[in-house]
């Protein structure tokens, strides 16, 4: 399985921006990466990313609406993302969960819309500083699966990510053994839903992963990639990373 580095921009990013896709183009072109690699910007720049991308790389949504169209002032469809030629969308990103109050089942809902616009889901889970304190880190992310993973999901189709919340732009990170027990926790989990399949899923570590510490998280099993925010708006700094990943394949 190859890993999947995914850049997400948040609301970063005008159209000077696509500056660093070129540069990231044009040094995958060069040196093609083991890795797979996604990168998600606002989205006003999605087109524009697609182009600039020239296939080199994959261009995704950060977030979407359940529905395919309807009322709804100011939301994106997952068609709609896909008509601008995304092939993936981040749902349930911890920041869309607290500052937004997306329910888990409003993330399943939104990982069904993926599916039926052909688009790949990132389902983001993590827990607080205040779970993790509190000895509930695995319970947390048990329930957030258990809620916003649909029961149909198919594993060559679903990707998750496990993004601790006090790790998100913070610098800090869980320990790699705590990473390590995370992943193989969610890895058991979805043994338990899909079988044998579930080795199938790529699961993405986020939370503060950068060039210095890309290559120890990548390298523990069942970490099968990195969400990345800050660190992705620099080609250069999203190119260090997407070679640790590439040095593990
Ligand atoms: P960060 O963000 O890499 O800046 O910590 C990760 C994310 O929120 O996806």
């Amino acid at each position: 399985m190859r890993q999947l580095i995914v850049g997400n921009w948040k609301m970063h990013g005008l159209g000077p921006a696509l500056a660093e896709l070129l540069t990231l183009r044009h040094a995958l072109y060069a040196r093609p990466p083991l890795a797979d690699v996604l990168v998600c910007p606002p989205a006003t720049l999605i087109a524009r990313a697609v182009a600039a991308a020239s296939n080199a790389f994959s261009i995704g949504g950060q977030d979407c609406h359940a529905e395919p169209s309807g009322a709804f002032t100011g939301d994106i469809s997952a068609e709609m993302l896909k008509d601008a030629g995304a092939g993936a969308v981040i749902v349930g990103h911890s920041e869309r969960r607290h500052d937004h109050g997306e329910s888990d089942a409003m993330v399943a809902a939104k990982a069904r819309a993926a599916w039926r616009a052909r688009l790949m889901p990132v389902i983001c889970i993590g827990e607080t500083e205040a779970e993790r304190a509190g000895g509930e880190a695995l319970d947390v992310v048990a329930r957030q699966i258990a809620g916003s993973v649909p029961e149909e999901a198919v594993a060559s189709a679903t990707v998750l990510a496990y993004e601790p919340v006090w790790a998100i732009g913070t610098g800090r990170t869980p320990t790699t053994a705590e990473i390590a027990q995370m992943h193989a926790h969610i890895r058991a989990l979805l043994t338990a839903r899909l079988g044998g399949e579930a080795g199938g899923v790529r699961i993405l570590y986020g939370g503060s992963v950068k060039p210095g510490n890309a290559g120890e998280i990548l390298a523990l099993p069942d970490v099968d990639g990195a969400l990345v925010g800050g660190a992705s708006l620099k080609a250069s700094d999203f190119l260090a990373i997407i070679e640790a990943a590439a040095a593990r394949s």
